[in-house]
């Protein structure tokens, strides 16, 4: 098995750093084949723009899917983006490993995403979802969050981790992964540790534990539910009678005004 791991964190001892380096060894013991894309070490710059491209279709607007399809078919695409989308296109497994900041992915990792899902060539109009290029291939995030599980809880004040997490694993199930349960470790580097109200970094030990238990039960690792594309009619609404999984795609929108 070919596996690809994207890390996106700023500091070489970090927690995160941490849990991809036992994704790498644990996946390379297992006789995997094991690339890495640690995107801050590699200085990858996710800002999508004019300056990457010597061949333009447009030279006098930079508008970024002309020019990522015209690149793609002419085999012009910038080399650090082109060298990314092998990765992705040749590994059976991707891990990503990132923090929670702001209630998102790191702007180096939304970046990534920007450039390297290269429209024309990972996505068009007739690839994508269930015909997305991706398609048999998994796809599993590792997030670490400062804030408690208490706090990430459906009710808790921050949010549900899992609804802030649904934006940014979507973009994976739009190239067809199959995303499985992402794995979510809380109160990691959290302000109450920062602020000296937490004794120790115990409760790490016990997540590169179940993060490496959670590398061995891969094949049985449940997959986050969608739509699949003959859940939609013609205007790609929600077709009567077909499931929802999450509030983000449903029949009726969720009333918060009563
Ligand atoms: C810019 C920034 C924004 C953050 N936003 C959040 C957040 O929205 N929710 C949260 O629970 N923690 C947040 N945190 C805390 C990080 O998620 C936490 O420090 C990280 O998961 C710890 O992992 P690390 O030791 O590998 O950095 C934020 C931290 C930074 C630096």
């Amino acid at each position: 098995m070919k596996t690809h791991i994207v890390l996106a964190h700023p500091e070489a001892s970090s927690f995160n750093a941490h849990l991809a380096g036992i994704s790498q060894s644990a996946l390379s013991a297992a006789g995997g084949q094991c690339t890495l894309s640690d995107l801050y070490a590699m200085d990858f710059d996710p800002r999508e723009g004019a300056h990457h491209y010597t061949a333009r279709k447009d030279e006098t607007a930079f508008h970024v899917q002309t020019e990522q399809r015209f690149n793609a078919e002419n085999n012009t695409t910038p080399a650090d983006v082109e060298a990314e989308a092998k990765c992705l296109l040749e590994c059976d497994l991707l891990i990503v490993h990132f923090p929670l900041w702001w209630f998102g992915p790191p702007a180096i990792l939304k970046g990534w995403m920007d450039r390297v899902f290269v429209y024309g060539r990972l996505y068009r109009s007739t690839m994508r979802y269930d015909a997305g290029i991706c398609a048999g291939k998994k796809m599993l995030a590792c997030v670490t969050t400062g804030a408690s599980e208490d706090n990430c809880a459906p009710n808790g004040r921050e949010g549900d981790t899992r609804l802030h997490l649904w934006p940014i694993l979507y973009p994976f199930r739009y190239l067809g992964f199959d995303v499985l349960q992402p794995e979510v470790m809380h109160g990691v580097g959290s302000t109450a540790f920062l602020e000296g109200h937490e004794g120790g970094l115990s409760t790490l030990d016990a997540y590169s534990s179940r993060w490496a238990a959670a590398l061995e039960a891969l094949s049985s690792r449940p997959q986050v539910q969608y739509n699949r594309d003959t859940d939609f009619d013609e205007t790609k609404r929600l077709l009567p009678g077909a499931p929802t999984y999450s509030p983000f795609i449903q029949h009726t929108p969720t009333d918060h005004t009563t």
